[in-house]
């Protein structure tokens, strides 16, 4: 493996472990946010990743030492995306915001850098178009899974001008991470949440009409279906404006009913609570419950 020098875009909930499983695997990383107390942030909630490994004998402490070592904050875009092999943009679900920062990447990146976009839903053959046609090519979709250092799936998404050369990149760079490639063409929602959105709002749906409680619900898909999170559950954890805004990507892009986003899911949102990350949303989550 070559190390490559890698810009994440966004360190948030998914960039944060995008961050981490690039360094991991020998990479330069450098990470960026707009606010610089933002990106320290993504970076402690590596180091509290890595100090959890390192604690469960998993990871030894020079190992763990030396994969912060090779993460850096980067002050702007143009200053992060100098001299890159790859950028992975992780900002939130906002296909302006997205193409504003795919249009600046093109201009400060190396020519034969690809750049990625970990957009969950949003299409990849609009976002190069931010790009110019020559930079065209080398974008792509990357999807990754949270928690990323844990779920050893990437949806590659080509868009319309993608090239077989990138698509070889991004296989060589997912092999690197330990991670297995789907490849999905470009649709809304590509295949996993083309699967998991209906799956997840038919069980808000049935929670909205009282059909059983959250609990039940959950408990239900976690024993009867053996899935490790029950739909209400993980779509706490995924977030519940990150779950509205893919299905209204669906909704629209598909124009099919059982894409729409639930009532309940759209009021929740709307009061502010999204799931575990504001302590509130189909469940409770106390802050201080440790
Ligand atoms: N970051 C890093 N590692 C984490 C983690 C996190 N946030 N959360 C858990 N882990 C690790 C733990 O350290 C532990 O590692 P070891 O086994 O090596 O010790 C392992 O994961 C299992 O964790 P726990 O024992 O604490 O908990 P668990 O067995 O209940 O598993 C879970 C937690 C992995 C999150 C599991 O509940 C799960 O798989 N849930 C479903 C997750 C899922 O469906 N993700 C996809 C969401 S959809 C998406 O991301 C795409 C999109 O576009 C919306």
């Amino acid at each position: 493996m070559s190390a490559r020098t890698v810009l994440v875009c966004g360190v948030g909930l998914m960039g944060h472990g995008i961050a981490q499983v690039m360094a991991q695997a020998g990479h330069v990383v450098r990470a960026y946010e707009p606010e610089r107390s933002r990106a320290e942030a993504g970076v402690d909630r590596i180091r509290g990743n890595l100090e959890r490994s390192v604690a469960k004998g998993r990871l030894g402490a020079g190992e763990s030492a030396g994969i912060l070592e090779r993460i850096t904050i980067c002050g702007s875009v143009e200053e992060g995306a100098a001299g890159i092999d790859l950028a992975v943009e992780a900002v939130f679900e906002d296909e302006d915001v997205k193409r504003d920062l795919f249009a600046r990447l093109d201009a400060a990146a190396p020519e034969a850098a690809i750049l990625a976009t970990n957009t969950s839903s949003i299409s990849i053959t609009r976002i190069a178009g931010a790009a110019r046609p020559e930079r065209r090519p080398r974008v792509v979709g990357m999807h990754f899974f949270s928690p990323v250092p844990v779920m050893p799936l990437i949806e590659l998404i080509r868009g319309d001008e993608t090239s077989d050369a990138t698509e070889a990149q991004i296989r060589d760079i997912a092999d690197e991470l330990g991670k297995k490639v789907i490849v999905s063409r470009d649709r809304p929602g590509f295949i996993v949440n083309r699967i998991l959105m209906p799956f997840l709002a038919e069980s808000m749906r049935a929670y909205e009409e009282g059909l059983g409680t959250a609990e039940d619900i959950d408990t239900g898909a976690r024993i009867g279906l053996n899935h490790p999170m029950g739909p209400l559950e993980l779509a706490d954890f995924i977030g519940l404006d990150v779950c509205l805004s893919i299905m209204k990507v669906l909704h629209e892009g598909l124009d099919q009913p059982h894409f729409a986003p639930p009532r309940v899911l759209t009021d929740l949102v709307e009061a502010g609570h999204l799931g575990q990350k504001t302590g509130r949303g189909f469940h409770s989550y106390p802050r201080d419950a440790s």
